[in-house]
């Protein structure tokens, strides 16, 4: 199976841009699909071979007329947050997405598929509408009986340069004088770089070791989720006093949180983070990637954000 073009989805995300970048040098001819040509052709529309198409992709019939001409597919669409609480939102995007892909690749005859999933997705037990339903998306495309190859990515939280993660909590931390109440305090996540994470998709792509496979991603330490919003602090040089919620407290923030615009936390995003994203064997090691620890590269960036980029970002991220 010679892959020459790929479709990728998501392509303009934070992990998106990275992979964009990495697939180009190796050669690849790119069709990045997106709901805002205009909004996220920075950067990307000068890498060599990158073809960026606005569409709607939740069309089943406008997806089948894109991916036609392509070898492969990378699905890197996701979402932390919903409209309302229902569940519908993540279906329609983690689920129905993933449907309507699998019908196009077995249309179009496209035998290689990479899934961006996350750590603790799971179909039945997944405590959050964000895990369950990435965990359905994972089930349907590892059962497809249309011949596609699948590898699915379960990694930590990703951590670089325009990452929402160290990059939100130093603008709450920014926002928020003396006293930080910090729910879930005590949740570990064992946060991985993001070239770490494009690199081993990069290298996945033609290895036919690793079809079918579900790669566990994390960084080579677990924190709880107090330490690296102390670290966080630290490197910003802000003196906060972090004030770990109770469980209780720590749904009742996120209930209140729910009705705030651009939900900063949610239920949603509680219960994911009622289990810890950790890995039981960190599969970097398959392709001999070290892992990339924070120490050595988020005092870069966080250290370097202006209040200017960080309302770029604020931007960028609220779609105004
Ligand atoms: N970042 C992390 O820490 C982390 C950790 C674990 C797993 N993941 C998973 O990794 C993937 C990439 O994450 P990321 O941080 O790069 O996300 P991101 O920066 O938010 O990018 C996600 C992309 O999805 C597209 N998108 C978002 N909502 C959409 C919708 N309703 N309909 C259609 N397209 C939509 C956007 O494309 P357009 O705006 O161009 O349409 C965007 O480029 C996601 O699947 C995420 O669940 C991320």
């Amino acid at each position: 199976m010679l892959i020459k073009r790929i479709a990728i989805l998501g392509g303009t995300g934070f992990v998106g841009r990275s992979l964009c970048n990495r697939l180009s040098q190796e050669g690849y001819e790119l069709k990045v699909l997106t709901r805002s040509r205009e909004y996220n052709r920075d950067d990307l529309i000068v890498l060599p071979g990158l073809e960026l198409i606005q569409t709607n992709i939740h069309d089943p019939e406008k997806l089948k007329l894109h991916l036609a001409d392509c070898d492969a597919v990378i699905n890197l669409i996701g979402i932390l947050n919903e409209k309302g609480t229902s569940g519908k939102g993540f279906k329609k995007v983690h689920v129905e997405l993933v449907q309507n892909l699998i019908s196009a690749c077995a249309e179009k005859g496209i035998k290689r598929f990479l899934q961006m999933s996350a750590l603790n997705a799971d179909a039945t037990n997944g405590k959050s509408h964000y895990l369950r339903s990435k965990g359905v998306a994972e089930e349907l495309l590892h059962s497809n009986n249309a011949g596609i190859n699948v590898t699915s990515f379960r990694p930590s939280v990703i951590f670089g340069k325009n990452d929402s993660f160290f990059n939100r909590f130093a603008g709450l931390l920014k926002m928020t004088p003396l006293f930080f109440p910090l729910a879930c305090h005590a949740t570990k996540f064992a946060p991985v770089y993001v070239l770490d994470v494009s690199e081993m998709m990069a290298r996945s792509l033609n290895d036919r070791e690793s079809f079918n496979k579900k790669f566990q991603l994390c960084g080579p330490q677990a924190y709880s989720l107090k330490d690296l919003v102390n670290y966080t602090a630290q490197i910003l040089g802000l003196k906060r006093k972090i004030i770990p919620l109770n469980d209780i407290l720590s749904h009742i923030q996120a209930a209140v949180f729910d009705f705030v615009p651009g939900k900063p936390f949610s239920t949603d995003n509680y219960l994911s983070a009622k289990t810890d994203s950790t890995c039981e064997c960190n599969d970097l090691a398959n392709y001999n990637i070290q892992p990339t620890a924070i120490e050595s590269v988020v005092p870069q960036y966080l250290n370097n954000i202006s209040y200017r980029s960080a309302y770029m970002q604020f931007r960028r991220k609220s779609r105004r």
